[in-house]
């Protein structure tokens, strides 16, 4: 029987690896609690993700949550449907109300040019997510809410390690909050972090990840528990030594990808980003049914009889999702809508070999009509 081949398989040390991290808790008994992986961890990143300041919290969810928490946040949040059910679930959560803007057809993030259509009285702040791990336009996004006095938090769960001009990805915005999550790039089994230059923002987000305590006697904010336990932070101490390794070997499954598919009619590839270090962390593709012959469903179905898993990422688009009982209207957003409907995310990981690749390349070409 053929190999089942799943979308992601997440990467792990070697087992002796994190075996030797984690001996020391059996003698200090420090299981969670900003322990002293936990530190180290955070001061790691910090470097790695070359920016200013980073707390380190459970996932990349309560880096959203307590991002706009920290920020009180009020009234409309401009951001876009085209994500994760955790970026608009952390809005409504907040309390806000997401105003959606459309994406752009080319690499899936905020169409900066419909953003100021939008702002009204009550816009606070804007949400854009680095999608795929593709850089939103961030000069464009900076320039709108200065003029606009808006905050902006970066979801940048898929933009691990991803930079920008020279700068790390994390330092644009006032806060990026980055996923940790077992299928992302980096990851510390669950986890996630927010980075940020503004100091203040900080002490509160390390109050909100901790019941709002501000000291044994005061507690002056509503809180959550938002901490990292060091049995992760350790997790993330052994896969940070490896991530690089990880990275090209991404790449050269990306490149085989765009090399097999490049040429196909009806098959529109993820793009090349200017001035973008990327992380590989998807493999996108936009059917076209008209030029290709079948459209991505039958696509998505006949992997499923050679074992091989894509994944509709992200379909359907968070605008329609039933737990909003039609609140919002998805023809506000046609391309989102439009490429969430044509969209494939391809097997990527970093053991994901090559003659497998090749091999995923030439049943997806045998479809076409
Ligand atoms: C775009 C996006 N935002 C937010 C999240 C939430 O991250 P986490 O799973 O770490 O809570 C994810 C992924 O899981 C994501 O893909």
């Amino acid at each position: 029987m053929e190999k089942n081949i799943l979308v992601t398989k997440s990467s792990m040390p070697e087992l002796n690896e994190y075996v030797e991290e984690i001996k020391d808790i059996w003698e200090t008994h420090w299981l969670t609690n900003m322990g002293s992986k936990h530190q180290r961890l955070q001061s790691e990143l910090k470097d790695y993700l070359n920016v200013q300041n980073i707390e380190l919290l459970t996932n990349g969810h309560m880096a959203l949550e307590l991002s706009m928490q920290a920020m009180k946040l009020k009234g409309e949040v401009i951001t876009t449907p085209f994500t994760f059910a955790s970026t608009t679930h952390a809005i409504v959560r907040n309390g806000l109300t997401p105003v959606f803007c459309d994406i752009n057809p080319t690499d899936f993030t905020i169409d900066t040019t419909k953003i100021e259509a939008l702002i009204t009285d009550k816009t606070t702040a804007i949400v854009p997510v680095h999608v795929y791990g593709n850089v939103c336009n961030v000069d464009e996004i900076e320039k709108i809410a200065k003029k606009h006095n808006l905050k902006v938090i970066y979801d940048a769960a898929h933009t691990f390690g991803v930079k920008y001009n020279d700068r790390g990805i994390g330092s644009y915005g006032d806060a990026s909050c980055f996923s940790f999550h077992a299928t992302k790039v980096f990851n510390t089994i669950e986890g996630g972090a927010v980075c940020f230059n503004n100091q203040e923002f900080g002490q509160e987000i390390y109050r909100l990840k901790n019941f709002g305590i501000k000291d044994q006697e005061t507690v002056d904010g509503i809180g959550a528990n938002a901490k990292m336990n060091e049995f992760c932070a350790a997790m993330g101490l052994c896969n940070l030594k490896h991530v690089d390794r990880e990275i090209e070997k991404r790449q050269k499954v990306v490149n085989r990808y765009r090399y097999n598919l490049s040429k196909i009619d009806g098959i529109q590839l993820n793009p090349v980003q200017d001035n973008v270090i990327s992380n590989y962390a998807y493999f996108p593709i936009i059917i076209d049914e008209d030029n290709f012959g079948v459209n991505r469903d039958v696509i998505f179905e006949n992997l499923k009889q050679y074992h091989i898993t894509a994944r509709k990422y992200f379909y359907p688009i968070t605008n329609t999702f039933d737990c909003y009982n039609g609140t919002y209207n998805a023809d506000n957003t046609p391309i989102a809508l439009d490429i969430s409907k044509r969209v494939l995310t391809l097997p990527l990981y970093a053991d994901l070999e090559i003659s497998e690749v090749d091999r995923i390349c030439n049943i997806i070409r045998s479809f076409k009509k």
